[in-house]
């Protein structure tokens, strides 16, 4: 099958499946107060569709990395850096509830419409909660949309990530100020707002 038709069959497939879930949410002035005291950045946005494959192309990958995308959202990325890679697990982390129940459907529905997805004991798994705290299950790659990161958060990440020798490979849409590894490359990626600059950091 050429990558053309497949990519068509993929994106054809994604939004359908997204067709009444979108990220873009609501909160109340509670919700979004409590957010901000636990550095949850609540702005929405995604990678989009040859974004994805951009980064899954750029990054050495090896069937036993475990990547992680740190606030995850309705779990668009994670799911199509699971279907279209031999990664082992892949996980998502997501605070908001709403979002996180989206993402855990949604892959539900996957898992029902295409099975072998999952056979070999790959994981796709989604995880409610502030990154910040949640364990990292012995992530080797992490990719964090975050623009919108505030600086105290960008930091909070890169301390965690410096904590986290298991972690190789690092994408992240900002800078990230205190992280003890090497930048290695900078592309641009195609968002749902705009285009963005990736920064790619390794450990080497
Ligand atoms: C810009 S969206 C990215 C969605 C998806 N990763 C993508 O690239 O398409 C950022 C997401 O990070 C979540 N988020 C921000 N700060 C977080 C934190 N500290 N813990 C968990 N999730 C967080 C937000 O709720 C939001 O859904």
């Amino acid at each position: 099958m050429s990558t053309i038709i497949e990519d068509e069959l993929y994106q054809g497939y994604l939004t359908k499946v997204y067709q009444h879930t979108q990220g873009y949410q609501n909160y109340t002035d509670l919700q979004q107060a409590k957010f901000s005291r636990e550095l949850v950045s609540i702005t929405y946005g995604e990678l989009l569709y040859y974004s994805v494959k951009k980064i899954l192309k750029v990054l050495e990958i090896d069937s036993k990395d475990v990547f992680l995308d740190l606030g995850s959202g309705i779990g668009k990325c994670a799911l199509q850096v699971f279907m279209q890679s031999d990664l082992s697990t892949v996980i998502g982390i997501e605070a908001s509830s709403v979002l996180h129940e989206a993402a855990l459907k949604i892959s539900l529905q996957v898992r029902h419409d295409f099975p072998f997805f999952w056979e070999d004991n790959r994981k796709l798994k989604f995880i409610e909660g502030n990154f910040l705290n949640v364990d990292w299950e012995n992530a080797t790659i992490i990719y964090t949309c975050s623009t919108c990161f505030t600086q105290e958060l960008l930091v909070a990440i890169s301390n965690k990530i410096n904590q986290t020798p298991s972690v190789k490979q690092v994408l992240s849409l900002r800078p990230l100020p205190t992280l003890n590894m090497t930048l290695k490359k900078v592309f641009t990626v195609e968002c749902s707002w705009d285009s963005a600059l990736c920064f790619l950091y390794t450990r080497i």
